[in-house]
């Protein structure tokens, strides 16, 4: 039995195995059931119960010996037909996941909140034309209310378009009343570029057409607005202003206190930070776009979304939103 053993050990550690075949051939000696592992089984089987005693023990380690040599084996075939497989199939390519832009992601929270208040979306061109950008908004030909904004423009009366208010004229031109819409988009504007102003930004003008509309519903809608923006009780005030195309025309202002320095420098240390411009559109307005001013009127607002953004965010130079920086951008991959 000893020599059986010995012998059989010596064999299997003998067997050069870099091959299916080799691994095949080796199973078929030493594993199957007429292989040789199994002839010394039978052969113990047949031994007096007292030698089977002293052989038990052995018997049992050459099994495991034999299974690990055919294991090993069977285990490093396996990983280098993977790696030839690698190195024979086409590469894999890895790509990298994206982010929403922070800007998108606030002008996204915005639309949603106005249209469960029923305000559907609307768009316009960034390249417009006098009328749209200014005269049909009440700009009277050089009337100093032009120079409010410092327009690029592409031709004599093209330009980019200094505000979304454009596409107000542009919805009311088409003449399907009432009028209920944002307009989210890019506007242009020829201003010095710094940490709190660029020579583009974002906007998300708002448009309410119907008879009987008033300058309270105007209140309620933007009240709303921010409560659902900025959190219940989120204070704001109104301060009359003037806009060529709005008549009362007011600003309103979110009050973030003093708390903090960010909040300080924010809000020039007052506590109250500007988000928009809004008020009842001037009936010369209405009438310039063939609406009725004696039967219908009507709100509008423009609200800066870039502002909103750093707000929300706390990013502190508007700059940022814009260099494409990936380290930057990364930080929104979840939001
Ligand atoms: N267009 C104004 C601006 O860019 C913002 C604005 C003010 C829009 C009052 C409006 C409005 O619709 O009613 O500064």
């Amino acid at each position: 039995m000893k020599d059986k053993i010995e012998q059989l050990i010596s064999e299997s550690q003998k067997a050069v195995i870099t091959s299916k075949e080799q691994l095949d051939a080796f199973k078929l000696k030493f594993l199957v059931k007429k292989g040789l592992v199994n002839q010394l089984v039978q052969d113990f089987k047949n031994l007096p119960s007292e030698e089977k005693k002293k052989w038990g023990k052995d018997l049992n380690i050459v099994k495991q010996k034999v299974e690990s040599i055919f294991n090993a084996a069977q285990e490093s075939l396996a990983g280098e037909s993977e790696n030839s497989e690698q190195e024979n199939g086409l590469p894999g390519f890895y790509s990298e996941l994206g982010s929403r832009h922070p800007i998108s992601s606030v002008v996204e929270e915005m639309t949603d909140i106005f249209s469960r208040l029923g305000f559907s979306v609307a768009t316009g061109p960034e390249i417009e034309d006098d009328w749209h950008n200014f005269s049909a908004l009440n700009f009277a030909d050089n009337h100093p209310a032009r120079d409010m904004q410092d327009t690029f423009f592409v031709d004599k009366d093209i330009a980019l378009r200094t505000h979304t208010s454009s596409v107000q004229v542009r919805l009311m031109e088409e003449g399907k009343l009432p009028i209920r819409s944002i307009m989210p988009g890019r506007v242009y504007r020829n201003e010095a570029i710094s940490a709190r102003s660029n020579c583009f930004f974002h906007q998300v003008e708002g448009l309410y057409i119907d008879k009987g509309v008033s300058f309270s519903d105007l209140k309620q809608t933007l009240y709303n607005f921010v409560q659902e923006f900025f959190g219940p009780n989120t204070k704001v005030r109104f301060r009359a202003s003037y806009f060529p195309f709005t008549e009362p025309s007011a600003e309103m202002d979110i009050y973030l206190g003093t708390k903090t320095e960010s909040d300080k420098r924010l809000t020039k240390g007052t506590g109250w930070l500007e988000i928009l411009g809004c008020g009842m559109v001037d009936p010369n307005v209405l009438k310039n776009c063939k609406i009725d001013e004696e039967e219908y009127s009507g709100f509008a607002f423009g609200l800066g979304v870039d502002r909103i953004a750093m707000l929300k965010y706390g990013v502190k130079d508007l700059r940022t939103f814009f260099n494409s920086d990936k380290r930057f951008l990364n930080q929104f991959v979840n939001i």
